[in-house]
């Protein structure tokens, strides 16, 4: 993919694109939902923000690594995006990398990118809820605030600039579907905020080991089947049965409340165990998570929301099999 750099002295961001809202176009300005997301490279998106070319100390690179809608991510994609993450931040003269992402499928993707490289640079996502070319588009702002933070010395991690907010990656949830104010860390709170061009940060930065080493990933066809489904009035535990005969090697169930499951479907889910299959329990709220745990249930999967709860429990049955 084309990579962009301007003959300025100093430290290097490099902006990798993915696609998303922030790549979205429409065909008219005050079009917020009837755009196709991912049209525009990550050139593109660097050159709408003027306020980069101008900061003499930094050089900003551009290369488009995917033009997607988020909702079609897929494991190919995060490998890929792992990988030219990798060399990226492996060189001595880059700062830090900021990725644009969609914003459906964001708090899936930090996460991964959390768990699998734990980096010791800032690896900073950032999205949009307008598209490109809305009137009042958030996307630039929030491409320059990546930007800042990922050159903000001492920064590290997984980290999402968003919305003038900085969360950790690992915290992130998607809480509503529209609105620009669109994400929440839950009770972890931000690590900080961006103000006026700088970085006031609350928290220390993320830093916990990864929970598999990259170079141990198996390719994407070979990651093991784990599908998540929700408890509600009424369910069934055929839907358990389908899931295994379809060969699922883990579930993760969004439970009620405190990751309260629908009696159905634990006892289909008992049945799932005893074939093998690992089964964890979530909750279907956005915030919080699930706490404690009770003798009777089925394995708690913490304060992971249940997508989250999906990539531990796949990097989980890959590191059994290492
Ligand atoms: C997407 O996730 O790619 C589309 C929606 C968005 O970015 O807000």
């Amino acid at each position: 993919m084309p990579s962009t750099a301007s003959n300025k002295a100093g430290q290097t961001v490099v902006v990798l694109g993915t696609g998303g809202t922030i790549a979205g176009v429409a065909a008219r300005a005050d079009d917020h939902v009837g755009y196709k997301a991912g049209q525009l490279g990550a050139q593109a998106l660097v050159a709408a923000v003027p306020a980069l070319a101008e900061r003499a100390d930094l050089v900003v690179e551009a290369e488009t690594l995917a033009q997607l809608d988020s909702c079609d991510m897929d494991h190919g994609t995060w490998l890929a995006l792992l990988e030219r993450a990798r060399a990226v931040l492996a060189r001595p003269e880059v700062a830090g990398l900021v990725v644009t992402h969609g914003t459906d499928t964001l708090e899936e993707t930090a996460y991964f990118l959390h768990r699998a490289l734990a980096p010791h640079k800032p690896l900073v996502f950032t999205a949009a809820m307008r598209p490109a070319t809305a009137l009042s588009a958030d996307g630039p702002q929030n491409l320059l605030d990546a930007v800042t933070l990922a050159s903000t010395a001492g920064a590290r991690g997984v980290l999402v600039a968003f919305g003038g907010k900085v969360f950790a990656g690992a915290d992130l949830r998607k809480v509503h579907g529209y609105r620009v104010e669109a994400f929440d860390a839950g009770d972890a709170g931000v690590v900080g905020v961006m103000a006026d061009g700088r970085l006031q940060r609350y928290r220390p930065w993320p830093d916990e080991p990864p929970h598999v080493a990259a170079a141990a990933l198996p390719p994407a066809a070979a990651w093991p089947l784990v599908d998540i489904l929700m408890s509600h009035a009424g369910a069934r535990g055929e839907v358990i049965d389908a899931f295994v005969a379809a060969g699922a090697r883990g579930i993760v169930i969004a439970g009620t409340g405190n990751g309260s499951v629908h009696r159905a479907l634990v006892e289909a889910a008992r049945r799932a165990e005893a074939a093998g299959v690992v089964v964890r329990r979530a909750s279907r709220c956005q915030l919080g998570g699930v706490v404690g745990s009770r003798p009777d249930s089925l394995p708690s999967a913490g304060m992971r929301t249940a997508p989250q709860a999906r990539i531990e429990l796949v990097l989980d049955l890959i590191a059994a099999t290492r």
